[in-house]
């Protein structure tokens, strides 16, 4: 790893950096620079991109307490996955974004996961139709090469996708696709596109500019993954990863059958990938202890997956295993912590070390003054230790002559908490918005399980009005 004191900064990898960090969200880009510890696991994740990139499959569940570093932990490994030329896609679950589901919600998170599309050169997203030209021009360069016909080389590497679920109408889009790349018709292009996007929301559209009798729809959300993933190795990547965060909200959805099919959705992705039945494919979940363990709404909840899951029993006082599905993400150590703000100095001063605005020491008083405040949270959680570190960076920055010494003093800082811990909706029907009984927590959590109006919202089986955490 390079070493901190040597590393050039971007003037835009700085400001993108801090921006982000300033706001309490996980960075797009530059995460290398403040990035500390987590050495295994990413060698664990590194071995599962290798078999990716070989035509294997792999899913991982990284799981870690609120505020420890999952989403940070998935984007880097999405930039070592896009650096091992695999193509990646990511998105956020949500009430309206599921793996299975009956009212478009699994759709939805489909289309999610499409334009957050990337590729090694299209890092930040949309990098569907950057792919399938790819396709494309391998297809007319293999034809200078061979004397062949474009159309018969496309038509004969399409036929892999036809033996797949969906393969025979997604191998006709990208036929369509060639067709208008072929005759100069840019509106045939952008609809092939759209159709692979999972943006058509109505067969008879689909129909209309592609001729095609299929969409991409809640019913073959993971069928089309799949489909996907071959294509893209026929493009010449090295496959496809999929990283989904904020799986606690399965957990959080009331109805049972809900949350059960979605479970079930999870399980046939997790045996394909154990029985090499997927190919160039990869899942990487991000979720709390409580999404992977509680025994009533949890992963361990439904019992084909508790027994795949489980963590290896020898794996306990310091001893760990990062080879089984399941990655612990640790908390962050206070060591980790301090070269983290090291890092953090580093980047403010934009890579010069005659730039910095605090000394060490200023370092390790910063430290202690956060665990006065707020105890050991301070560097197991630090998203409002790192944000305030570099409010403290701003200000030195923008008011020479001040002493760190004179503003540490003032630093102020909150305990996180975190918003999962805030009671459930209670079962059955959604209160009326006006009725007393409704709490503060309810009301400022309103995404919480099945969306209202939604044919899941008041069907509920699973007495939660008595469900704590
Ligand atoms: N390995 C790391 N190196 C440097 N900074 C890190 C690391 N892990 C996490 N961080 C920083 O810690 C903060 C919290 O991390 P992150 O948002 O990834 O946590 P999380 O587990 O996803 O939280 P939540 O449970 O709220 O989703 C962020 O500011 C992130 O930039
Ligand atoms: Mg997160």
């Amino acid at each position: 790893m390079t070493s901190p004191s040597t590393a050039a900064i971007r003037p835009r990898e700085r400001d993108a950096l801090l921006q982000s960090l300033r706001a309490g969200v996980v960075p797009r880009m530059g995460q290398q620079h403040v990035q500390v510890g987590r050495v295994n696991e990413v060698q664990a994740l590194l071995s599962d991109i290798n078999r990716i990139n070989d035509g294997g499959a792999g899913s991982r569940f990284i799981i870690g307490d609120y505020g420890s570093g999952k989403t940070f932990f998935l984007h880097l490994i999405r930039s070592i996955a896009l650096q091992q030329k695999l193509v990646t896609v990511h998105a956020d679950l949500s009430p309206d974004r599921r793996l299975q589901a009956t009212g478009g919600q699994a759709r939805s998170l489909y289309a999610e996961l499409m334009r957050n599309m990337s590729t090694r050169a299209k890092a930040d997203g949309g990098a569907m139709s950057s792919v399938v030209e790819r396709f494309v021009t391998q297809a007319l360069t293999e034809s200078r090469a061979s004397g062949e016909a474009v159309e018969t080389i496309i038509r004969r590497n399409l036929d892999q996708l036809s033996e797949l679920t969906g393969g025979y109408d997604f191998a006709e889009v990208i036929a369509k696709y060639w067709q208008g790349h072929d005759t100069g018709n840019e509106q045939l292009k952008a609809d092939a596109v759209r159709w692979l996007r999972g943006e058509f929301t109505t067969r008879t559209d689909a129909r209309a500019a592609l001729g095609v009798r299929t969409i991409v729809d809640d019913s073959n959300f993971y069928d089309q993954l799949k489909l996907l993933a071959l294509f893209v190795r026929l493009a010449g990547f090295g496959g496809l990863l999929v990283c989904l965060d904020e799986m606690v909200n399965l957990y959080k959805l009331a109805n049972s059958q809900a949350r059960n099919s979605n479970y079930e959705q999870i399980l046939r992705i997790l045996n394909d990938s154990t029985q090499g039945t997927a190919s160039g494919l990869g899942f990487v979940f991000g979720g709390t202890p409580d999404f992977l363990l509680d025994p009533r709404r949890g992963l361990y909840s439904y019992a084909a997956l508790q027994s795949r899951l489980e963590e290896n029993s020898y794996a306990v006082d310091g001893l760990v295993d990062y080879s089984g599905p399941i990655l612990r993400l640790s908390s962050l150590t206070p060591e980790d912590f301090y070269v983290l703000l090291t890092k953090l100095r580093h980047v403010q001063a934009g890579g010069e070390e005659s730039a910095y605005l605090i000394p060490d020491e200023g370092i390790t008083a910063y430290m202690l003054h956060c665990a006065q405040r707020i105890g050991d949270a301070y560097f197991r959680t630090p998203r409002n230790t790192i944000k305030s570190f570099l409010d403290l960076l701003a200000v030195l920055e923008q008011n020479p002559g001040r002493q760190w010494e004179d503003l540490l003093v003032g630093v102020k800082l909150d305990h996180e908490s975190n918003p999962d811990l805030a009671p459930l909706p209670p079962a059955g029907p959604a209160p009326h918005p006006m009725a007393p009984t409704q709490t503060a927590e309810t009301s400022a959590n309103p995404g919480f399980g099945a969306p209202q109006g939604s044919p899941l919202a008041d069907r509920d089986d699973d007495e939660l009005s008595a469900f704590k955490l």
